[in-house]
């Protein structure tokens, strides 16, 4: 299973609603991915409550990394470090998946590496396909919306990013809006192809050379129409609106990733995160790349959404390149992507 000079980590992600523990094999070769996900407990309020979330991932965690190394077939003593997501995410979430990370390197005495999570869903494409360098990634979630340079391995620099709502946090309060169940994403995206964009949306564009984004306005454009339409006693079918959100969106997110290409003058573009699933945002960017010429990698689902494979993925770089942690590492709710 592991030769001498193979290098196994063993990655740990609690940031938000998934527990999650994984063993990559060289940072590429996913040998265990298991994720628990705790969509169901929190689907009743609309969103994710932190303190359930906390207390899953407490009910969880020791079963989810003792599922992944036996998946993987593998011990705890063959493992060369272990990884942890040590933020941005919910901060008693975050606790749980460092505090047993800490735990179990001290008991074995064993390496260990705090990962920032974006840098996580940003190394879910290294799995899929190797990273060359210079490249620009999108970062589209519930928590993120970012446009992220890198220059070589380990090396970020965010030159965009949302200042209010992240993308899926805009969707999922529009499905809300829309009297869809949580989360709201892949309804509207469904509805999405079943509409026309027949409703005039704003697009947030912001400053002629800015990368960051808003779709705070949008959101409350959508729920504004909606609401004046009820009050004239009109009904404006909803796979319209959802067509013509999403729509909205697609093309401020393409035309910035573009322009960004375009601008750092790079060949390689990474979509990461929750919302690549939306099939709107995969088709109009492939188009967009194809015209270019960019080489576009876009993972499957299963990597698109939380997972401790990333999470070791990214933490196998990191760990090559000396980085290490001590029993100070803590959750880190806001910490910054550097
Ligand atoms: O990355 P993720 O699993 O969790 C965070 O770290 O946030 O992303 C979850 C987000 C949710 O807001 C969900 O509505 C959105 O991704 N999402 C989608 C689609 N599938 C999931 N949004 C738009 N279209 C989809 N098909
Ligand atoms: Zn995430």
């Amino acid at each position: 299973m592991k030769d001498e000079q193979d290098m196994l980590i063993l990655g740990i992600e609690t940031s938000c609603d998934e527990t999650s523990a994984a063993v990559v094999k060289n940072g590429r070769e996913i040998l265990s991915n298991i994720v628990s996900s705790q969509i169901e407990s929190h689907k009743r309020f609309g969103g994710v409550v932190p303190e359930i979330a906390s207390r899953h991932h407490v009910e969880q965690i020791t079963y989810i990394f003792e599922e992944a190394l036996k998946e993987a077939g593998t011990e705890l003593k063959d493992i060369d470090a272990i990884a942890v997501t040590e933020g941005p995410g919910l901060v008693g979430a975050l606790l749980v998946g460092v505090n047993s990370a800490k735990a179990l390197a001290y008991a074995r005495d064993k390496p260990l590496v705090g990962v920032h999570h974006i840098a996580g869903h940003i190394y879910a494409n290294h799995i899929v396909e190797e990273l060359t360098f210079p490249l620009i990634t999108l970062i589209v979630s519930g928590g993120h919306t970012e446009l992220i340079y890198m220059k070589d391995h380990g090396s970020f620099e965010v030159i965009g990013e949302t200042r209010d709502d992240a993308v899926g946090e805009a969707y999922d309060k529009v499905a809300r809006t829309l009297g869809l169940p949580y989360p709201g994403g892949p309804h509207i995206d469904r509805l999405a192809h079943e509409g026309e964009a027949s409703v005039k949306l704003p697009r947030a564009w912001l400053e002629p050379d800015s990368f960051d984004f808003s779709f705070s306005g949008l959101k409350s454009s959508v729920i504004n129409t909606l609401h004046n339409a009820k009050q004239r006693g009109e009904e404006i079918p909803p796979e319209n609106i959802a067509a013509s959100f999403q729509e909205s969106v697609i093309e401020v997110l393409v035309g910035k990733t573009m322009r960004a290409v375009e601008e750092k003058n790079v060949d390689r573009l990474l979509l990461a995160g929750g919302v690549a699933a939306n099939k709107g945002l995969r088709e109009a960017l492939s188009t967009a790349c194809r015209e270019k010429g960019i080489n576009l990698t876009i993972p499957p689902m299963s990597l698109c959404t939380d997972n401790a494979a990333m999470i070791a993925a990214a933490g196998t770089i990191f760990y090559q390149q000396g980085r290490r942690a001590d029993d100070r590492l803590n959750g880190q709710p806001g910490l910054v992507l550097k």
